[in-house]
């Protein structure tokens, strides 16, 4: 019925730490809370009797037409969750016409998404090693994505107390972790035993001689985020890449100015669904400033929390031009495969064109701020 039914299933798939990989947030997970609380406090002022018969859900991010307001978020590790998660997130968002995002830390090389999904690719990039970026985003050019999104909300990762909960100091399952697994013996036999263990698919030259498979890797690899990344490093990239480039991690409106001033088309207003700085806003108590000083000069994108259709509404209503799906997109593909990321996405979906028709609004583009309250 909803993505808390996805969430459920997925439960009963994925074991515990791969959950807890999916669902964790930095330190007491504040912020992770408060993205979902945020909605709350906004209302809906709905019009009545406005002859709602027909929504169309389309609109326009970035020079293309997409058939929903939402971009699947980059998400590393999605073959941890289901054997070979990117291509099956891919091809849902290509079913549904929506861009999906492939992560630098993904588990299955960018080439392959392409060949066998299509779509409308977007490739993200992580502050790994700046010498890689050219060689990362003309791999991206070639294998055909239109889009680049930089992460900068990541200089390091976040204190997430959960992972080192799991792995011990060889970044190897605890037994604790490994004991949970026999009440999921399908993930282990899809995931981890029938194709081997899933592999960092674009960290070649960084990993060279080590083992490449993500358990083995997962730490050494989050050490390697390099935290001197600055606005030159964005400008240099700039020239580098013509097409749309995105920043991904934005939470104040002079971060945003700084974007526009240095040529970026969007910015993702984003915490990186609570799993970095614990203690920030969520994004949707930030977008109505962030709107206003940089809106119409910027495509705004926001993520973190979002879970149903009225929540994308609401984001809409406040000056979004779309809306990241990162963990609702995931329990849909842990839950059921490529048929249940398209159950995540047919589900907001409908949700948004129920909300639409009992706001009385036709189209996304006519969603505005008089459809909502902020209390
Ligand atoms: C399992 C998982 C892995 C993630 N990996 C990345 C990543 O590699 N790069 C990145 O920019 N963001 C990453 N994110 C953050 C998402 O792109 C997005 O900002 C966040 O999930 C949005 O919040 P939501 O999950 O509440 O929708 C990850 C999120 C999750 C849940």
């Amino acid at each position: 019925m909803n993505i808390a039914d996805l969430r459920n299933l997925a439960h009963r798939y994925a074991p515990p730490f791969v959950m807890e990989h999916v669902e964790g947030g930095a330190d007491d997970e504040v912020t992770l809370v408060r993205n979902r609380s945020a909605f709350e406090r906004i209302t809906f002022r709905p019009l009545t009797l406005q002859g709602a018969q027909h929504r169309d859900l389309s609109t326009t991010l970035l020079g293309k037409t997409v058939c929903l307001p939402i971009v699947i978020a980059p998400m590393a590790l999605n073959g941890l969750l289901r054997h070979n998660g990117d291509i099956l997130l891919a091809k849902a968002a290509e079913r549904h016409g929506i861009p999906f995002t492939l992560a630098t830390l993904a588990t299955t090389p960018i080439e392959d998404v392409a060949a066998q999904a299509g779509g409308n690719l977007w490739f993200q990039l992580y502050n790994i090693k700046r010498e890689y970026w050219a060689a990362l985003a003309l791999r991206a050019k070639v294998a055909g994505c239109s889009t680049l999104v930089l992460t900068t909300d990541a200089p390091i990762y976040g204190n997430r107390e959960w992972a080192a909960r799991h792995y011990n100091g060889v970044a190897e399952l605890k037994f604790r972790s490994r004991a949970a697994l026999w009440r999921h013996l399908r993930w282990l036999h899809d995931v981890m035993v029938r194709h081997g263990q899933p592999r960092f698919a674009h960290l070649d030259e960084l990993l060279a001689s080590r083992d490449s498979r993500v358990l083995k890797s997962a730490r050494f690899v989050s050490a390697q985020l390099d935290p001197t990344m600055v606005w030159e490093d964005v400008k240099r990239l700039r020239e580098l890449w013509r097409g749309p480039l995105v920043l991904k991690g934005i939470l104040t409106a002079s971060d945003a100015l700084q974007a526009l001033q240095v040529g970026i088309d969007a910015v993702v207003i984003s915490n990186h669904g609570g799993r970095q700085l614990d203690g920030t806003p969520s994004p949707m108590e930030v977008l109505g400033e962030i709107a206003g000083v940089v809106g119409r000069r910027l495509t705004i994108l926001i993520d973190s929390g979002f879970r149903r259709g009225t929540d994308v509404v609401k984001a809409l209503a406040m000056g979004a031009q779309g809306v990241m799906i990162g963990r609702a997109a995931l329990y849909g593909l842990i839950a059921g495969g490529e048929a249940g990321a398209v159950k995540a996405l047919d589900i907001f979906k409908r949700e948004i064109e129920v909300a639409m028709t009992l706001l009385g609004i036709p189209t996304i583009g006519a969603i505005g701020p008089e459809a909502i309250h902020q209390q």
